[in-house]
């Protein structure tokens, strides 16, 4: 993946985002939808995943078929709604191997602070693929994959929902080689820090919270 930001533009993405972003939209609702588009989004990130083959036998014939190759990729989720996002992303990766970052933003500072962090083994021989719905200040994401990097990860990849300028900014001042993957780039955050126009609270809404 070369490019720093890459919107995935497909209609399916496109149409439950703004479901999505409804007010009028439930928690239920909210929770399918991001599950399905996190799968979207998955197909997108994982789309140069190194390849290789291995002898197979089909019911006619042997083949050289085409497998995935190297170690099982990682999945990290940044706490609490990066969990939305993987619910979905494991289905279709069943396999991968499963990180967590706790992180929660000082609403004063906007600044993050650490209460989790659990990571797969050999993350310096995975590709590791960090998750979280909202990039808005970058400032948890950026430290989320400072975090990795002193835990090994080389190639990391961020995949998000929605991204804000200022995210996508400071994620790549800190971090210009971890690609972003996104559904949108929205307009600009508000004085409290929130995407616009944006969806809300991603946590809030996927959990039912306030
Ligand atoms: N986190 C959210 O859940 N929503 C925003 O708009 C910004 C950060």
């Amino acid at each position: 993946m070369t490019d720093h930001l890459t919107i995935v533009e497909h209609p399916l993405v496109q149409h439950k985002l703004t479901l999505m972003r409804r007010t009028d939209t439930s928690t239920g609702e909210f929770r399918r939808l991001l599950r399905e588009i996190s799968q979207l989004l998955a197909y997108e990130v994982t789309r140069e995943l190194p390849m290789t083959t291995k002898r197979i036998e089909t019911p006619l014939v042997e083949m050289d078929a085409p497998t995935l190759d190297g170690r099982k990729l990682a999945l990290v989720s940044i706490l609490r709604a990066g969990n939305g996002l993987l619910d979905g992303m494991l289905e279709l990766i069943p396999s991968a191997r499963v990180g967590f970052v706790g992180l929660y933003r000082d609403e004063e500072t906007l600044k993050p602070v650490q209460y989790y962090f659990k990571v797969p083994t050999e993350l310096d021989e995975r590709l590791v693929i960090a998750v979280d719905p909202m990039l808005a200040t970058g400032n948890s994401s950026a430290a989320a994959i400072d975090l990795l990097k002193e835990n090994g990860a080389t190639n990391i990849r961020f995949l998000c929902l929605l991204a804000a300028p200022e995210g996508v900014a400071r994620m790549k001042e800190a971090h210009p080689d971890v690609p972003i993957v996104t559904a949108a780039l929205d307009e600009r955050l508000n004085e409290k820090g929130y995407i616009l126009p944006g969806l809300g609270d991603a946590g809030d809404r996927m959990f039912g919270t306030k």
